[in-house]
């Protein structure tokens, strides 16, 4: 099926002439990991034994797995090379010194902790950070990591710029942060309150949007007028970079890699997920300036993660991610990637579909109560959504709404979510453009039948983050 409007090439914006091409994936495939084909007669089924939730799905059931960018990277011949290389030695492995090296040279940080993920990270520096008292402020915190504040007993703020919250509304760096509300937190709460500044870049629970380098300027004076920490959350700094050479004044000559340089050598340190940005399947780090903050993490380290030269780590996970924290930063991958979720969002934008604007970096986000206007919120218009992605052609995403955010008052009634999103997280290196053209077509099928679309209810639900086992039923 042709969509229309859809273009003759990848994301151009004129027609195909002989001066545009294709943007082609920057790799050949070697080794392949087949898809299990399904009916939606099959798919139907998956779904009632799933509950209607898709975190309940076999992934094998699952055609396009788009749940998450998050260790679902496929790694280079070189990485997988690396993997037979690994020295797997308790103390001082060779592929943790090669990791180290690596990140310290990105970082410009003197101390380097590995983590096996980003929320073991979060838990380690914002735990010794955090306590009874102390406020954490951010463009918008993860899910973990105001888990992880809020867990030691520390209050997180969230505080985007206005644009950031409004789905169609354009903007270059939605994911910056409010700086005049900065400095009125700081003095409302005072600066020894603060356990950090943390900017994640890019903001994922802001719709993938970046941050320009003036507005983590802007964040580390005032850290610094203050005298508070300020941590970047760097999982998706090479695709920030990315947007900031090409859209902010100034940067047009650097290479991304020292994009990414400038920016966190305004801090005071960060905390990675190496799952995404890493381009591995598991990983983590926190990279510090200072001593003593460094000595107490390395101490909470050995004691929950591991010894300090692997911190849950195998050896060949560390060299992997050496490997990859250097591809990462490619031009010719770094396009690809940017267009490549581009292409998917600008595509659906131009059908009509609503998506927070303009397309992020690693995944889109539909607004799924302007879609399914017909359905109340009470009726989970993003779950409806999910559901019907997964039923007409297997793809798997996630409701970020209110399944994931919704609470009840006193009387049990829905206290919704401010937006009602589907994220379409686009794992690197592993579809190819037929692969989002496929997306597409069932998309357009979506809008074709877009009115019969029934709401969805919860009838079984856990006490905290509901969304993960969550049992659903369609309301007929
Ligand atoms: N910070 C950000 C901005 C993230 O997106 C994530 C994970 C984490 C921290 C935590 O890292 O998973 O390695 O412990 N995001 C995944 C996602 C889970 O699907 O967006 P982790």
């Amino acid at each position: 099926m042709k969509i229309a409007g859809l273009p003759e090439v990848y994301l151009g914006t004129k027609k195909n002439t002989m001066a545009i091409k294709t943007i082609i994936e920057p790799f050949r495939i070697k080794m392949v990991e087949p898809i299990r084909m399904s009916s939606e007669e099959e798919r139907i089924e998956y779904l009632e034994m799933a509950h209607y939730n898709p975190f309940l799905l076999k992934s094998e059931n699952v055609i396009i797995d788009l749940l998450t960018d998050s260790g679902t990277s496929a790694m280079s011949a070189k990485q997988w090379g690396g993997v037979m290389e690994g020295d797997e030695s308790y103390a001082g492995s060779r592929s943790w010194m090669k990791m180290e090296d690596e990140i310290r040279e990105q970082t410009g940080c003197e101390f380097i902790l590995p983590t096996h993920q980003g929320r073991a990270g979060e838990r380690i520096l914002y735990g010794h950070l955090g306590g009874p008292g102390k406020v954490f402020i951010s463009n918008t915190h993860f899910d973990t990591t105001r888990a992880n504040i809020e867990f030691s007993g520390s209050t997180a703020f969230d505080i985007p710029i206005d644009e950031g919250k409004k789905p169609s509304v354009e903007h270059p760096f939605k994911g910056n942060m409010d700086v005049d509300k900065l400095e009125e937190l700081i003095t409302q709460h005072k600066p020894l309150n603060i356990g950090a500044v943390i900017l994640t870049v890019t903001n994922n629970s802001g719709g993938g949007q970046p941050v320009s380098m003036a507005n983590a300027r802007d964040v580390a004076e005032i850290c610094k007028k203050y005298e508070i920490l300020f941590v970047l959350d760097s999982c998706r700094i090479a695709e920030n970079a990315y947007f900031i050479k090409h859209r902010e004044e100034g940067f047009e000559n650097h290479t991304y890699k020292d994009i990414a340089k400038e920016m966190y050598r305004l801090t005071d340190g960060a905390v990675m997920s190496l799952k995404k940005d890493g381009l591995v399947n598991m990983g983590g780090f926190i990279a510090l300036k200072d001593p003593e903050l460094a000595e107490a993490c390395k101490n909470l380290l050995i004691i929950t993660e591991g010894f300090a030269t692997y911190g849950g780590l195998s050896g060949r996970d560390m060299e992997a991610i050496a490997q990859g924290l250097k591809e990462v930063f490619r031009p010719d991958y770094l396009k690809y990637r940017i267009k490549s979720t581009g292409f998917l969002g600008d595509n659906l934008h131009k059908m009509g579909v609503p998506i927070m604007r303009p397309t992020g970096g690693h995944a889109v986000y539909i607004d799924a109560k302007a879609f399914y206007s017909h359905l109340p919120v009470n009726q989970y218009p993003g779950q409806a959504l999910v559901l019907d992605l997964y039923r007409k052609g297997g793809i798997r995403a996630v409701e970020i709404g209110s399944v994931m955010f919704g609470k009840y008052d006193e009387n049990g009634n829905l206290i919704p979510s401010p937006m009602e999103l589907v994220r379409l997280a686009m794992p690197r290196r592993v579809y190819t453009q037929s692969h989002v053209e496929y997306i597409l077509e069932v998309f357009q099928e979506l809008i074709n039948e877009k009115d019969k679309t029934k709401g969805v209810k919860i009838v079984k639900e856990p006490k905290f983050l509901r969304h993960f086992t969550s049992h659903f039923e369609i309301i007929e």
